[in-house]
């Protein structure tokens, strides 16, 4: 296994794709391609970067800005970029001190993170790593709803400022390269503590689906705890009215990285209806397949108002951990702060529809 990049090796790195390689490089093969896979044929999985690669700048000149704002803002918290790393299970595949390191990155940059509940990690000890984190808790159900009530719970105690409900794993999707290599996730603990958790390929989270969850049991899971809502997984309008007349506080469009069901809509192809169909009632979040300050420029033209970044910064832990993180958001704060004066904006919050087309 390669070692760790140091500082100079990190400095040199330009994009966000290098870091693909890199990774592979440090992580056992099934542990990548676990990672790096989608579902099915994977069509979705090509189709998410590419939809975003598909859309052309109208840029505009000579408009006099001197200063660029990179700045965005999630829940009404100001962030430094609108940009936000994308819950992730299983971090420890990646480096031994896993979602710490992550987060201990993310408040270095200034950025939320979010914390998958199958995290390698509990929230608490994730908050100990890394104390000035801004953080939000992915929940799924797991277990039964006491215990997964208790996870809620504890997030909020533990300073986690909104959960994200993932909606789009009533079931897990087929995952052909994890069926070949083998693949088992290893130990999961806010899963493997649920009643009656059995370890299966995916360390539980098989057998401990949210089949069966409905639009009524939002009610419940949001009085769990005072925490604003998002609800992770949304690709159609309607359901995105369904979710804003349910009271969530902001939606990710999302189809979970193409790991559940492929032949999903790729994400920035569906982002512009959900943005209409919101129609400014909720926050609208959008991840998959960006990878390039240019994709985060493209998602708020297209009416987003923040991005997720998943397997890019998965990678950049494994290439050089929380160095490693801070170097992969380094480099899309630099696209970014170059790509707005490029287009005539002096800040994020003017990239407007108009100066894209596609
Ligand atoms: C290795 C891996 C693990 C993931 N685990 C979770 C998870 O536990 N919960 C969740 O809501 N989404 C999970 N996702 C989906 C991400 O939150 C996000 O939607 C997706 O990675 C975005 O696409 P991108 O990787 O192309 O940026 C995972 C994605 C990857 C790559």
């Amino acid at each position: 296994m390669a070692p760790r990049l140091g500082p100079d090796e990190l400095a040199a790195i330009v994009n966000l794709h290098e870091f693909e390689a890199l990774a592979r490089a440090r992580m056992i093969g099934p542990n990548f391609d676990y990672v790096a896979g989608g579902s099915w044929d994977e069509i979705t999985l090509a189709e998410n970067e590419a939809a975003w690669r598909a859309y052309r700048f109208a840029y505009r000149v000579l408009t006099g800005i001197r200063t660029v704002d990179v700045g965005g803002t999630f829940l009404g918290r100001p962030s430094a970029l609108p940009v936000a790393i994308a819950p992730m299970a299983a971090q420890a595949m990646a480096h031994s001190d896993a979602e710490g390191a992550m987060a201990r990155a993310a408040a270095a940059a200034g950025i939320p993170m979010i914390l998958s509940t199958s995290a390698s990690m509990t929230p608490e000890a994730v908050v100990e790593a890394a104390p000035g984190m801004d953080g939000m808790f992915q929940l799924y159900l797991v277990g039964d709803l006491g215990y997964t009530q208790s996870l809620v719970e504890r997030a909020a105690a533990a300073g986690y400022r909104a959960i994200v409900l993932t909606v789009d794993l009533p079931v897990l999707g087929y995952r052909e390269r994890d069926r070949r290599s083998g693949f088992a996730l290893p130990s999961m603990p806010n899963i493997e503590a649920a009643p009656g958790a059995d370890r299966g390929r995916y360390g539980g989270l098989d057998d401990q689906r949210s089949m069966g969850l409905t639009w009524g049991d939002l009610a419940e899971i949001r009085s769990w705890s005072s925490l604003p809502l998002v609800l992770k997984g949304i690709v159609a309008p309607e359901d995105a009215i369904r979710a804003v007349e349910h009271g969530a506080d902001a939606i990710v469009v999302s189809n979970h990285g193409a790991r559940q069901l492929d032949r999903s809509l790729a994400t920035a192809d569906a982002l512009e209806g959900v943005v209409a169909a919101v129609d400014e009632r909720a926050e609208v979040w959008v991840d998959g397949g960006i990878r390039r300050g240019l994709d985060v420029a493209i998602a708020m033209s297209l009416g987003a108002s923040g991005v997720l970044v998943g397997r890019a910064f998965y990678w950049a832990l494994a290439a050089g951990g929380q160095a490693g993180v801070e170097r992969a958001i380094a480099i899309l704060r630099e696209e970014l702060e170059i790509a707005l004066p490029l287009l005539g904006c002096g800040s994020i919050k003017d990239v407007r529809r108009e100066l894209v087309k596609g």
